[in-house]
């Protein structure tokens, strides 16, 4: 599957029509102080599509990058999120402004709610926070000042809950997806109604053991690889977008290199097949953020 891509900026096609580059680059944890000249060479080096968020912190410097490369908007292809303070129909809205004036940006590519209200928090209020909050999404989509819209670590049971009043279906569905974390059945279903999903710390983010595991050392040694080339191929392969984030150039480089190989079968299952080698792992049912 998805074996006819050739670079990151090969197209996938959202269930609107709206094409997006497919791979991402990331941004958490990309210091404002770096961000402008992180996503620069970014864009230098090729990647069209530019993952951030409000509650990263760097909206500004990520902005200051995209308008000093010198590539034109529409050739590239930006997403922020809604932080979680920020819900509610009125909110959404001017949180969404607010994004857009930090980025200096006059329309977003692909905007998310960052994480759903859960049960934990918001007890019955949850679903209907959630229902409010995409209400602004789909506003602000038909106003034309988002191309495309979507969510952020919502499981099934989450879309399907916002499905009861949504007159839109979302787009996209980013969630946490790697080697030992792979979340087979909320991909599968995802997959399955026409929602991309985006794979957020495909690498297992910062301190994970997924670039170390022997079994991804032994795949990526048998194709001349590295282990964190392996886990985004990995991604690819089962029609996941990856969006891996490095502030270190090289690392960008060889982050995009994964064009010119492919996994066996056998070697997805291995890799399918990995215990939790950490990350996040998280439960969005359970945070309390
Ligand atoms: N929606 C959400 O809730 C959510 C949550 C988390 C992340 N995200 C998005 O997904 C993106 C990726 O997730 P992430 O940043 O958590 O983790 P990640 O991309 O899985 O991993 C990033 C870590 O791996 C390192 N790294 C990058 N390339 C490498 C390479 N080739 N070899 C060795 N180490 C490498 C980076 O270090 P250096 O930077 O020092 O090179 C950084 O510590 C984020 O940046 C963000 O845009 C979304």
């Amino acid at each position: 599957m998805d074996n006819h891509f050739t670079s990151v900026t090969s197209m996938r096609r959202l269930n609107n029509g709206v094409e997006i580059p497919c791979v991402g680059y990331g941004t958490f944890r990309t210091p404002e102080s770096v961000a402008k000249q992180s996503v620069m060479d970014a864009i230098e080096l090729g990647y069209r599509h530019i993952d951030t968020a409000a509650v990263y912190e760097n909206e500004v410097g990520v902005g200051q990058g995209i308008a000093a490369s010198g590539v034109a908007r529409e050739e590239l292809f930006v997403t922020s999120k809604l932080w979680n303070t920020e819900r509610g129909y009125e909110k959404t809205k001017a949180a969404f402004q607010a994004t857009l004036d930090r980025l200096k940006l006059d329309y977003l590519d692909l905007y998310l709610i960052h994480w759903p209200a859960n049960e934990k928090q918001f007890g019955q209020d949850a679903e209907k926070l959630n229902a409010e909050t995409w209400r602004a999404m789909e506003d602000l989509y038909n106003e034309g000042r988002i191309r495309a819209i979507g969510v952020s670590n919502f499981l099934p049971h989450h879309i399907k809950a916002l499905m009861k009043t949504a007159k839109i279906k979302p787009m996209v569905d980013q969630i946490e997806v790697h080697p030992g974390w792979p979340q087979t059945e909320a991909v599968q279903w995802l997959q399955e109604q026409d929602i991309l999903v985006e794979g957020w710390g495909p690498l297992g983010g910062q301190g994970a053991k997924v670039l170390v595991n022997d079994t991804m050392k032994e795949i990526a040694k048998a194709h001349g690889k590295s282990t964190a080339q392996v886990a985004l191929r990995w991604e690819l392969q089962q029609g996941v977008l990856p969006l891996p984030k490095s502030v270190h150039r090289e690392r960008s480089a060889q982050n995009m290199e994964i064009f010119d190989f492919a996994l066996s079968e056998s070697e997805m299952q291995m890799i399918q097949a990995l215990p939790n080698l950490g990350g996040q792992c998280a439960k969005p049912d359970e945070v309390d953020f």
